[in-house]
This record gives structure tokens, sequence and C-alpha cells, in this order.
């Protein structure tokens, strides 16, 4: 089975055609104001493509979690002027994602023209994957695109269901590049180093049993650490552990073990009385009674500097510390330089990981930046993605 690419979609010709792209224009907000557009970036080329090609293009998207309801804020109306400024080009916008205002709005377009649709979770259907929301979808257009790598790990109406009612689909550039890049960490080439941050080893269970037995080397930063420190009997004083999932972290290290892969620990921390920007700060081999980890130690950052230093391949996901607060993001930078400096193929995906590289000014130096968090994880470790499978003739 195979998945068509934009490529072959244009190959065929597309002029004319009313194609609906399925983006991921989930971006952050405040106040309305998109406080980082990069995904809106990423999602240029797709449309791009197919604007020049003469294609009538019906651009879709979720925005936040509306559960079902109409919620003004997450309006994408303000998405849809910055894609205009972006494309350098008009870009309408229809309040309405089915029925008669929507098909209405799609008449309207000339050949090339962009339409986006208000924000596809403003209907409890598109989470439900509801075929009557997937099949009302799917009369908008002649084609469908999936450009969405970023919610591809949803089987939603516009991700999933909505794909079985159309002779020509394809994956557009971003979804491509995306499933290239995080290839390279299903398939590496060896040594494989992954760092995994974050605050709880329950968010990212399956991903550390999927990795451990196939990383030449998981190195563990961010509040985690502490459950699988005291799992093994060390002091974490007042960090944040998660006692209820000591047997796992135990099964995460054996695994590795069996596998003869290494699992790599902070051997120092950063630690204060408080978790804010103003609190004392120290750094301890052993955290004492009453105090708080809130990053990994200097000792620590260079060990995995120096792991990433001589691997092949990286994957990067999570901070190893309370990256947002100034005091406590120094193993965060310091690793996220090295992984910038690795001659290793590198992949970076998760929106703290990926923060902390841009306020570096290290993003042209990585090899990929993943749009998608959730996606990623699931993807490198080896999970079918609802919204690829759906791809698949
Ligand atoms: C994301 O931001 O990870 C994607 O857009 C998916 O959003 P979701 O987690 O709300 O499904």
């Amino acid at each position: 089975m195979g998945v068509k690419s934009l490529d072959d979609l244009l190959a065929e010709g597309v002029h004319g055609q009313r194609v609906f792209v399925r983006s991921d224009l989930n971006v952050p907000l405040r106040d309305r104001a998109i406080t980082d557009d990069s995904r809106l970036r990423a999602s240029l080329p797709t449309l791009r493509r197919l604007r020049e090609a003469g294609a009538r293009v019906i651009v879709a998207s979720h925005l936040g979690r509306p559960n079902g309801q109409r919620v003004s804020a997450l309006s994408l109306r303000p998405v849809a002027a910055r894609l205009a400024e972006l494309l350098g080009t008009g870009v309408a916008f229809c309040e309405e994602c089915v029925g008669e205002r929507a098909h209405f709005a799609i008449g309207e377009l000339g050949d090339g023209q962009l339409l986006l649709l208000e924000n596809l979770r403003f209907y409890a259907g598109e989470e439900r994957n509801d075929p009557d929301f997937s099949k009302a979808l799917a009369a908008l257009a002649d084609i469908y695109v999936n450009d969405a790598f970023g919610t591809a790990h949803r089987a939603h109406a516009s991700t999933a269901g909505m794909a079985a009612h159309f002779n020509r689909i394809a994956a557009g550039d971003l979804m491509g590049s995306e499933l290239r890049h995080l290839l390279v960490i299903r398939e590496p080439i060896r040594p494989l180093l992954v760092i995994l941050g974050g605050a709880k080893v329950s968010d990212k269970l399956s991903v550390l049993e999927a990795l451990a037995p196939h990383a030449d080397v998981l190195a563990i930063g961010g509040a985690m650490a502490y459950t699988f420190i005291a799992a093994n009997a060390g002091t974490t004083g007042n960090s944040l552990v998660e006692s209820d999932r000591f047997g796992d972290a135990l099964a995460v290290q054996r695994a590795a073990r069996d596998a003869e892969r290494r699992l790599l620990l902070p051997s120092d921390h950063l630690v204060a009385d408080r978790p804010e920007a103003d609190a004392p700060t120290r750094v301890v081999a052993e955290i004492p009674q009453g105090a708080l980890g809130l990053d990994i130690g200097p000792e620590t950052a260079s060990r995995y500097a120096s792991e990433a230093a001589i691997a092949k391949t990286i994957f990067w996901n999570g901070p190893m510390g309370v990256f947002e607060i100034e005091a406590f993001a120094a193993g965060t930078r310091t690793v996220a330089a090295a992984v910038a400096d690795s001659p290793a193929t590198s992949v970076v995906g998760g929106g703290d990981s990926l923060a902390a590289i841009h306020q570096l000014g290290l993003g042209n130096r990585i090899d990929h930046l993943s749009t998608g968090g959730g996606a990623s994880l699931e993807y490198v470790q080896g999970l079918t993605l609802p919204g690829v499978a759906a791809l698949e003739r």
C-alpha cells in the first residue's frame, strides 16, 4: 500500500478542481494574536503549489479544544489574515465548515484562489469522526489532501473519516517531509541518541517503553527523571514524583538493560525551595529534604552533550527542566546547543524543545523541526497514525 504525494497529484493535474486541504493551523494565541506562526509557515508549500497549479483550495483546520462548541476566542479568522500575509494573496474565510454557506463560498472561488473554513472542532462530529460530518465535509471538494501531520495521530472526521469518500487523495508536502524525517528515527544510523524530557513518566510511558530497547542511548531529563530516581531508592526531596509509576520506570530500565542499551539519568540537579524565578538555587548530587529539582545540573548537561557529539542520529523531545523560568533553563539550553552542534542527523519535536531551539537561534542547524509533538512521539514508537493510514491506497 502506498501514499500518493503532492507531486503525483500535481502531475495528474488539479487545475479548476476543488481541493480540500486538511492543514494543522493550531497555533498558539494570546488575546487572539498569533504568538508563533511556525505551523502556518510549514503549511505554505502545499498551499502555494496547489494555488500555482490552478486548484480552488479549501483549507481546513482545528484550533484549540472547543469541544464541539462555537468559541469565538478560537475562531480561525486571525489565522486567515496571517495566511494571506504569508502567501501574499487574499484568503477568503467562511464561518461554516459544511452546508449551504460553505458550498456557496466555495462556489465563489476562482482557479488558484484560497478559502479557509472556520474551526472544524466547532462541530461535535469532527472529533467523534462522525460519518455524516465526514460525508458533509467530503461533499465540498473533488480532491482530498492531508497535510496536517501534527493532527495525524487523531482519528477525526477531517483527518481520517472523510478520506474514504474521495477517488483522488494525497499527502501534502509537510506530511511527506515529516514522515520521511521521522522514519530516520525508526530506522536510524546508529548510534541513536534519544533525549526525552517532560514532567511525567505517565505522559511518556509508551514512548519510553518503545524507545528504551530501540535507542542506543536514552537520556532522561525533566521532572520525569525524579520518578526514575525515586523508583531506584534515590532521594528526591519535594520534587515532582509519580509514586504509582515506580514499577513502570523500573520496567523501562530493565527493557533497556535486556536489550543492552544505555538509559541515562541525571547525576546532578539544580534545586531550589520553590519553583519561582527569584528563589535561590544550588547544584546537588542528591536532592535533600525540602528541596525541589527544577533542572538537570551542569555535569548531567555536559554528559548528555557528550553523547550528542558522538551520536549519528538524535531525537529530542521535552525540556530538561522548568525551561519557561530563566533560572531553570540552562540544562535545556545546553542540550539544545549540543543537538545543534552535533554532526548527527537531528530531529526535534515538542513545544518547549522547539522554543529552546528558536530562542537560541539554532533552528537552521537542526535537520528537522517537527510540527507535531504528540504525532511525532507516536510515529517514532512505531504506531500507525490514523491520518496516514487513511491516505493509504
Ligand atoms: C497539537 O497541537 O498537538 C495538534 O494540533 C493536535 O491537537 P490536539 O492535541 O488538541 O488534538
